[in-house]
């Protein structure tokens, strides 16, 4: 589908197409994301397309979500190819704003979620998640939307955004939607660019060791051991160096140790392959 796509880089004029959106009655969905496109972020705008209206995709690379070693100079970006992308996906407003649009001073605010950001990538990634926090009450404070579209590999970034427009009381539901993979089985991540050809085989460990996860924890072994396993299947691939490997209950992410029948859980995976850091995760009820 090609359509008709403006793209936006000021928050002055995103506030007068977001006006006029309103007083015609539309409802509007925005899609969340730092660029570099891939086919998960475009399930992301089928959604809000099936959904709303209005479809506003961001495109932005937050660099309050950063840590100092972290790799915001290096991610990966391609502005002229995301503009086609989502053009073709049926995008109507690409919102791409400079970080000096976004921050033209210093930040004195911080937006900070506690308890289910304490553990995963909250415990790996100090301030990750004020910074994701931030950057997401701007976006809906500027965008105004209805709906919020995010994927589910970052399911603790769903958690966390879930948690602050509900204790914030902010107008808009959050849409969590499938992890999409590659049929090899890789999630799609922009990130995955990053990996050799070797890190890229080695990585598919992480979906093999989820799938097998749900096996065993269907045929009811025990939690811990479930988590030893895929430790161990990591393990066995020389250029993997485990961040995390966590079983918590899903989406407040406490500590699971018994099973507790009709629980949610998360099997949550955080791995670096030489310098790329990469996540993955299964939700499922125990
Ligand atoms: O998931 C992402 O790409 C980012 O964390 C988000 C939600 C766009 C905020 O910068």
């Amino acid at each position: 589908m090609i359509q008709t796509m403006q793209q936006i880089s000021t928050i002055a004029e995103m506030r007068v197409h977001i006006k006029e959106a309103r007083r015609q009655g539309k409802t509007i969905g925005i899609v969340p994301t730092m660029g570099f496109l891939h086919e998960g972020h475009l399930s992301l705008v089928k959604a809000a397309r099936e959904k709303c209206d209005l479809v506003v995709m961001s495109i932005f690379v937050n660099p309050l979500q950063f840590g100092p070693n972290e790799d915001f100079d290096r991610y990966p970006r391609d502005l002229e190819r995301d503009r086609e992308l989502a053009r073709s996906a049926g995008v109507d407003l690409l919102f791409t704003p400079e970080v000096s649009e976004m921050y033209p001073k210093p930040m004195l605010t911080n937006v900070s979620v506690s308890t289910v950001t304490e553990q995963l990538c909250g415990k790996s990634r100090p301030g990750h998640f004020d910074g994701v926090a931030t950057v997401v009450t701007k976006l809906f404070q500027i965008v105004q939307p209805d709906y919020a579209f995010f994927g589910q590999k970052d399911a603790q970034q769903v958690a966390v955004v879930t948690q602050m427009a509900f204790d914030l009381s902010m107008p808009v539901e959050i849409v969590p939607c499938p992890i999409v993979r590659e049929a090899d089985g890789l999630a799609l991540s922009s990130r995955n660019v990053y990996l050799s050809a070797e890190e890229r085989e080695q990585a598919l460990v992480l979906s093999r060791s989820l799938k097998h996860a749900e096996k065993w924890l269907a045929e009811g072994v025990a939690l811990d051991e479930v988590r030893g396993r895929i430790i161990q299947m990591i393990s066995e691939m020389p250029l993997a160096q485990i961040d995390y490997v966590e079983l918590l209950t899903y989406p407040d992410l406490s500590p699971v140790s018994a099973r507790t029948p009709g629980q949610s859980i998360i099997v949550a995976l955080a791995v670096r392959f030489g310098k790329t850091r990469l996540i993955d995760n299964l939700i499922t009820t125990i």
